[in-house]
C-alpha cells in the first residue's frame, strides 16, 4: 500500500517536473523573443523594409516586400501574439502584414506562398479578419499562373543555371513544397478545387522526381517545357549536386507533412516519415541534432568540381534554420502519424531545446533576432553563420506547436 503511494507520488512529481521544464523553457524563449523583436521593430527603416538578417557592421539587415523572406517578420509577430497573448504583438503583426498586400498579384516567382501564408495566413488563423481571405485567394490565383500542365509542376525560378554550366528551362526547387499550404487554404476559403488539385499534382510530381532511393532530395529538378521530361537534377545551395542540402531536406519534410495533413493521402505520410528517418538517422547529424548546412559537406565522395569557388569549408557551419523548420514539421507530423507520434515529438522537442539553449542570439552583438548560426547560401558566399528571419519564424512556430502538444 505504502509502496503504491510512493510510486504514485513519484509519478505525479515526475509529470509536474516535466511540465515545469516545458513551461519554463517556453516562457524563457518567448520573453527573450519579445525583447529581441521589439528591438527589430524599432530598427525598421522609414521605407518599411522588413528585418531579414544582420549586416557586418551589426546594423539590422532588411529586405523589400518582393523578397521571398518578406512574410516571416510579421509571421513571427503573429506567433508572438499567439504565444504571449499580448495585444501589442497583435497590433504590430496587423500593421506589418498589410505592407505585403501587393504580393497577392505577384507572379514573378513561386514564393508567394511563403510570403502570404506566413503573414496573412497566420493573421486569418488567429483573428478571422475577413479582409485577409481575398488576399490569400488572389495570391493562390497568382501562384497558379506558374503551373504547367506539361511538367505537372509549379515553376520556381524564371531562369538561371548551375555553377558547372547547365542552363535551366523550367526549374522546380524542393522549397516549392512550402507554397502548397497557401493553395490548400485558398481552396477551402473559395471553394475552388483547382488550387488544391494543382497542389496535389505538384506534390506527386515532386515525390516522383526530386527524391533519391534513400529519400534524400535534390534541390533543383529542371523540366523540358515541350515534353515535360526531366532534363537534369541538381543541388544549387548545397555542397554538390548529389549531396543533401540541409534546408532542402527540411523543406521536403515540412511540405509532405502538410500535404498529408490536408489530403489524408498516405503516400504523403509515408514520404514525410521516410524523409524524417533519413535526417534523424543520418551518421553526420551532430549529437545536438542541429545539422551541418549540408549532410555531406567535406565528404570525399561528394566533392564538387567547383570546390575552389566555395568559401573555405573547414568550419563546421550549422544551419539553425534547417533545425527550426525540422522541429516545427516534426511536431506537426507527430500529431498525424499513425504509429510514430511519440518518436517524432521527442525528436522535435530535442531539436527545439538545442536551439533554445545553445543557438540563441547574443543580444550584445545581435539585438534583433532570436536565433543565430544559420546559413543562407554558402555556394554564393552569402549569409554565412548569421541570424535569419525564417529561422526565427519556424522556431516560434515550433514553440507554439510544442505549447499546444499535450504532455
Ligand atoms: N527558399 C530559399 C532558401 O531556402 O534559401
Amino acid at each position: 500500500m505504502k509502496l503504491k503511494f510512493i510510486t504514485g507520488l513519484a509519478l505525479v512529481l515526475a509529470l509536474f517536473g516535466c511540465s515545469d521544464k516545458k513551461q519554463d523553457f517556453i516562457t524563457a524563449n518567448v520573453d527573450f523573443a519579445e525583447v529581441q523583436l521589439e528591438n527589430a521593430l524599432k530598427a525598421i527603416p522609414e521605407d518599411g523594409r522588413l528585418p531579414r538578417s544582420i549586416k557586418k557592421d551589426g546594423q539590422l539587415g532588411s529586405t523589400g516586400i518582393y523578397d521571398w523572406t518578406s512574410g516571416f517578420f510579421s509571421g513571427s509577430l503573429w506567433y508572438l501574439y499567439e504565444l504571449s497573448g499580448n495585444e501589442h504583438w497583435h497590433n504590430e503583426a496587423e500593421r506589418t502584414t498589410v505592407w505585403l498586400e501587393p504580393i497577392q498579384y505577384y507572379t514573378d516567382n513561386h514564393d508567394v506562398g511563403f510570403m502570404l501564408n506566413c503573414s496573412f495566413g497566420n493573421g486569418l488563423r488567429l483573428t478571422d479578419n475577413a479582409a485577409y481571405k481575398q488576399v490569400l485567394i488572389n495570391g493562390a490565383e497568382s501562384l497558379c499562373t506558374r503551373y504547367s500542365e506539361v511538367t505537372k509542376t509549379i515553376k520556381s525560378w524564371n531562369g538561371g543555371g548551375t555553377k558547372d554550366g547547365n542552363r535551366w528551362q523550367f526549374p522546380v526547387i524542393i522549397d516549392n513544397m512550402m507554397n502548397l499550404d497557401l493553395l490548400f487554404e485558398a481552396s477551402k476559403l473559395s471553394g475552388n478545387e483547382q488550387y488544391r488539385n494543382i497542389a496535389i499534382t505538384h506534390a506527386e510530381t515532386t515525390m516522383k522526381n526530386h527524391f533519391r532511393d534513400d529519400f534524400s532530395s535534390y534541390h533543383v529538378v529542371d523540366y523540358d517545357t515541350i515534353t515535360g521530361e526531366v532534363r537534369g537534377k541538381y543541388t544549387h545551395q548545397g555542397y554538390s549536386h548529389e549531396s543533401a542540402w540541409a534546408r532542402g531536406q527540411a523543406w521536403g519534410l515540412y511540405g509532405f507533412t502538410l500535404c498529408y495533413r490536408e489530403t489524408g493521402d498516405e503516400r504523403f505520410l509515408n514520404q514525410a516519415e521516410a524523409i524524417a528517418d533519413y535526417m534523424l538517422q543520418h551518421p553526420n547529424l551532430p549529437e545536438d541534432m542541429v545539422p551541418l548546412w549540408d549532410y555531406h559537406v567535406n565528404d570525399p565522395a561528394y566533392v564538387p568540381s567547383w570546390l575552389d569557388k566555395l568559401p573555405k569549408l573547414e568550419q563546421p557551419w550549422r544551419d539553425a534554420s534547417a533545425a527550426a523548420i525540422t522541429s516545427s514539421a516534426l511536431f506537426d507530423l507527430s500529431k498525424l502519424s499513425k504509429t510514430n507520434g511519440e518518436k517524432w515529438s521527442k525528436a522535435a522537442e530535442q531539436i527545439l531545446f538545442s536551439l533554445g539553449n545553445s543557438y540563441k542570439a547574443d543580444p550584445v552583438n545581435n539585438p534583433f533576432f532570436v536565433l543565430d548560426h544559420s546559413v543562407g547560401n554558402i555556394p554564393s558566399h552569402s549569409e554565412i553563420d548569421v541570424p535569419l528571419n525564417y529561422a526565427d519564424y519556424y522556431f516560434l512556430e515550433a514553440l507554439a506547436r510544442y505549447k499546444k502538444l499535450e504532455n
